[in-house]
């Protein structure tokens, strides 16, 4: 028999599990959280570190907290349920400070006091499993578990606005009656101002009878219903009707923002308005300034700074977001103010930036890869070439700290304020911001 192992634990990685050492070697060990002692059993030894689950707790941690979803542990939506949110802001602060000395060797001069908001009900946007299961006798709808490619049997989800919680019963109904319920991998959630798109894939065709059930469940739940019968071109709703429906607001710049279920937006609303704000606030905008926006998406921040300076110029990959991005600016009518161009900006260098022309100010928000090589063309601009200041979005740490510190150690910019967003409450995700400045003789 294995002798029980007593660890301390050290701090927390960023699927919540405690870490410790034994015998100079890493445990990473699930269910405990920082400050607590506990006994584990290893369950997995690596060449360089060993994962163990926590058999008894011998301290607990003051942060400790009794996780408030039925399904926590075996669901892999969530990872931090257990710990307090105001401590699993506070580690994510810390992994950005960590990221930006360790991987980045730059420090800000200031952090930001964190970005945070509901932390239930806030995830507008979200991609449910679906699976039928015999021995069940019916369906599966929801995440998957934590472990294996299995989808967690779930009846309620705290993250998720309550009426989307609440059709998860009701569309394994649904689908259990349709006549291709083995056929149906996913459903995905995209919650609007005015309605909500549920988007079936299916991989055979749905009957007549079929889309009457889908039409009448539409009816009764006060959803639309979008359909993907093959690849993302054949993306559709099911009427007519719902085709323009779905939209969110920023209602500090008046404006409303149309998106197919299948665009990037944010996925939390609430913090999507105040990230907008505050992005634009540390831009220090004035009226007569040239802003350009870099990975701009359908035009979440350029719309709103187009309500705020002379021009703004949009950068983006796909020519599908660019279009979207154009048509909500012509329908905001701010069409005079803003240009879009679609571009790869992976493979982009100095000469591209010069030949933008020199703006005022920039904002990047680029997908989990980072910016680097925008990054790199703007460490080889002169002083005058540059923008004044830069505002990076970030939802990877690793890649932020990358990129600041090309910024800061090779063009010398300087980082003046970073701080975390906690754009998904009591998941391991870390969103960030971060503020550079140009200066003179760097
Ligand atoms: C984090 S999203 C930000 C979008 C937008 N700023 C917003 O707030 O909704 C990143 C964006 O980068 C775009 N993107 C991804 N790879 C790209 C690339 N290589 N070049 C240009 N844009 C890219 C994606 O299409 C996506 O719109």
């Amino acid at each position: 028999m294995t002798m029980p192992v007593v660890l301390d634990i050290e701090s927390l990685d960023l699927e919540a599990r405690g870490v410790a050492h034994n015998e100079g070697k890493v445990v990473f060990v699930e269910g405990a959280l920082p400050s607590e002692k506990v006994e584990v059993e290893i369950v997995r030894r690596k060449p360089s570190y060993d994962t163990a689950r926590v058999t008894r707790i011998i301290r607990s941690s003051a942060q400790r907290t009794k996780p408030a979803c039925a399904h926590f542990g075996v669901c892999g939506g969530c990872a931090m349920q257990h710990l307090e949110p105001a401590a699993q802001v506070a580690i994510k602060q810390r992994v950005l400070e960590d990221a930006l000395e360790h991987l980045g060797r730059v420090r800000p001069q200031r952090m930001l006091p964190p970005l945070h908001g509901p932390t239930w009900g806030y995830r507008y946007r979200a991609r449910l499993s679906v699976r039928y299961v015999a021995k069940k006798g019916g369906v599966l709808v929801g995440f998957r578990e934590k472990r294996g490619a299995y989808v967690a049997d779930m009846s309620q989800c705290l993250v998720l606005p309550p009426h989307v919680s609440a059709l998860l019963v009701p569309l394994r109904e649904l689908i259990a009656r349709l006549s291709i319920p083995r056929s149906i991998p996913q459903i995905e959630v995209a919650v609007g101002d005015e309605t909500t798109v549920l988007l079936m894939r299916h991989m055979e065709a749905l009957s007549a009878e079929d889309i009457q059930l889908l039409k009448s469940f539409g009816q009764t739940h006060g959803v639309s219903w979008w359909l993907q019968p093959k690849g993302l071109d054949s993306v559709h709703p099911l009427v007519r009707e719902d085709a323009h429906r779905l939209a969110y607001s920023l209602p500090e710049f008046g404006l409303r923002m149309p998106f197919r279920p299948t665009d990037f937006t944010q996925v939390n609303h609430y913090i999507n308005r105040t990230l907008v704000s505050k992005a634009l606030s540390l831009l220090q905008l004035e009226p007569g300034q040239r802003v350009v926006d870099l990975f701009c998406g359908l035009g979440n921040f350029t719309l709103p700074l187009a309500t705020r300076v002379k021009e703004v110029v949009g950068v983006e990959g796909s020519q599908a977001l660019v279009d979207r991005a154009f048509e909500a600016a012509r329908t905001n009518n701010l069409q005079e103010r803003v240009h879009f161009k679609a571009l790869n900006l992976f493979e982009v260098n100095a000469e591209w930036l010069r030949q933008l022309g020199r703006f005022d100010r920039m904002l990047i928000d680029p997908p989990r890869e980072g910016a680097e090589a925008v990054s790199r063309a703007l460490a080889e601009l002169t002083y005058e070439e540059r923008p004044d200041r830069i505002v990076y979005v970030s939802c990877n740490p690793a890649t932020l700290a990358r990129d600041a510190g090309i910024l800061v150690n090779e063009g010398k910019f300087r980082l003046l304020e970073a701080g975390a967003i906690n754009m998904f409450p009591h998941t391991g995700h870390v969103e960030s911001i971060a503020v550079f400045e140009n200066v003179r003789g760097a």
